[in-house]
């Protein structure tokens, strides 16, 4: 096959640009001689238009709504498997045999405890802090702990440090609900799935009995897999950004923690919840419907449209579902949430607004009202977006540390400043 170039004319001189295909998706023009070759940046803002690096792991079409991991689709992940066994995927490539999974699962739930320190860390923290805060700060705080496992040259101490994360997140996301609520902690029960862990260390208290309800647990689990990476979006970028300078890993999640707090981001399913509280009836939908079309007003429609899906986000089928399970499990029959969030799913997507702009519901939509009916507080909801995603954080970090073409991340900019001026005395000014 002969290779593709795309030519460049600028000021009467024409470059030839390298096309690089993809196993799937559009071709890349490689324009990283550009500079060298004609002096000019390009210039992208939001990086709409770029491709920062190259990667195997997670492929999204957001026009045909399909997102694979590894080829492999996300609804058949969410349907048949595990957490673990998505985060194995993302991890090594491949799905694991019997044997590889069984010892993985073994190496993940040996690191679920945290070190005793840690918990003190917490306690620096006002109660009411947002527990996104306190996961920046004690996220942050692990860099401190497992110095065996940060010679990022080392591909043990890579894989190290990245079970240590999947691991270590649950229980640390649970620390920071229970403090927030004035619990004592809960410690990891390594007799339990991954899922069902996280709402044991969630729900139980040292006085009592704790039972997982299983149909919860799954519904946990699948929640947690739909989450696990989503490519270069901007939390992941933020990891592989603050990761190719040698940083250390726990700090360059604790970066990722930071970006995906963020109301446009992994905000946007507490925001969503909120915005159906606040609609807070069906008859109120039409007025908030033309709040968000109104050039005018800032409003969004929290939990609509999507970067990259200009189709309906494929995480939010299986997400619909969910909620299902859930509310049927727990006989949430009446959920006036819920009741808002079908007749602002139905309005929305007969509406000319959004067809046109192709704004579909993305996951945030449904998960918020799925969390909320398993018990979590809406601060929680990143959280668990930020602990799901961990795995493909560390998946993208380490791929980049072993991408023999990885150089540290330095965009560069289109100044529109003043140019060189003299300093004026204060005097004078
Ligand atoms: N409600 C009303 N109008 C919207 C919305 C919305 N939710 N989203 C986009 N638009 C309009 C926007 O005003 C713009 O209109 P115009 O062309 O007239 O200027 C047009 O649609 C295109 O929007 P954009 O801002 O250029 O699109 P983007 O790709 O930059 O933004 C987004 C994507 C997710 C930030 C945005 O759709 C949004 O703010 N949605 C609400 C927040 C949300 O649900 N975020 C969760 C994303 S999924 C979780 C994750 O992966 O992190």
């Amino acid at each position: 096959m002969s290779e593709s170039t795309a030519k460049l004319e600028l000021n009467g001189k024409s470059t030839e640009f390298k096309v690089r295909q993809g196993s799937v998706g559009p071709d890349v023009i490689d324009i990283s001689a550009l500079y060298k070759d004609t002096g000019t940046f390009t210039y992208d803002p939001g990086f709409t238009s770029t491709a920062s690096c190259e990667s195997q792991i997670t492929y999204i079409d957001g026009d045909a709504g399909v997102l694979l991991h590894r080829g492999y689709p996300i609804d058949q992940l969410a349907e048949n498997g595990d957490f673990l066994e998505t985060c194995y995927l993302l991890l090594y490539g491949e799905l694991p045999t019997k044997a590889q999974k069984d010892d993985f699962d073994e190496r993940v739930t040996r690191h679920t405890m945290v070190h005793e320190q840690l918990s003190r860390f917490f306690t620096g923290f006002r109660r009411d802090a947002h527990p996104m805060a306190v996961m920046c700060g004690v996220v942050g705080a692990l860099s401190a702990f497992y110095h065996d496992s940060t010679d990022i040259s080392d591909p043990h101490h890579r894989m190290v440090a990245s079970i240590r994360l999947i691991a270590k997140m649950p229980t640390i996301a649970a620390m920071a609900y229970k403090y927030h609520i004035g619990q004592p902690f809960m410690y990891p029960k390594n007799e339990l799935s991954f899922a069902a862990n996280f709402l044991h260390m969630c729900f139980a208290v040292p006085c009592e009995d704790y039972k997982v309800n299983p149909v919860l647990a799954r519904a946990m689990e699948r929640i947690f897999i739909l989450h696990a990476d989503h490519e270069q979006n901007a939390s992941t970028s933020t990891v592989r950004l603050a990761g190719s300078s040698g940083a250390n890993p726990f700090a360059c999640i604790a970066a990722g923690i930071a970006c995906l707090w963020g109301p446009a981001h992994g905000g946007a399913n507490e925001a969503a919840l909120n915005m159906l509280a606040e609609i807070g009836s069906v008859d109120r939908i039409p007025e908030y419907i033309a709040k968000a079309k109104d050039k005018n007003d800032p409003f969004r429609l929290m939990g609509f449209g999507h970067r990259v899906y200009k189709n309906y986000d494929p995480r939010a089928k299986i997400m619909q579902k969910t909620t299902h399970e859930v509310l049927g499990e727990l006989g949430i029959k009446d959920d006036p949430l819920l009741d808002v969030a079908m007749e602002l799913e139905k309005i929305a997507l007969t509406d000319e607004y959004f067809i046109e702009k192709k704004l579909y519901p993305n996951i945030d939509f449904y998960s918020g009202i799925t969390l909320k009916a398993l018990g979590f507080p809406t601060t929680m909801f990143t959280v668990l977006f930020a602990l799901a995603r961990t795995v493909g954080w560390v998946a993208q970090w380490k791929e980049m540390i072993e991408d023999p073409s990885q150089k540290i991340g330095r965009p560069r900019q289109l100044y529109t400043g003043y140019a060189e001026r003299d300093y004026v005395p204060m005097a004078k000014r």
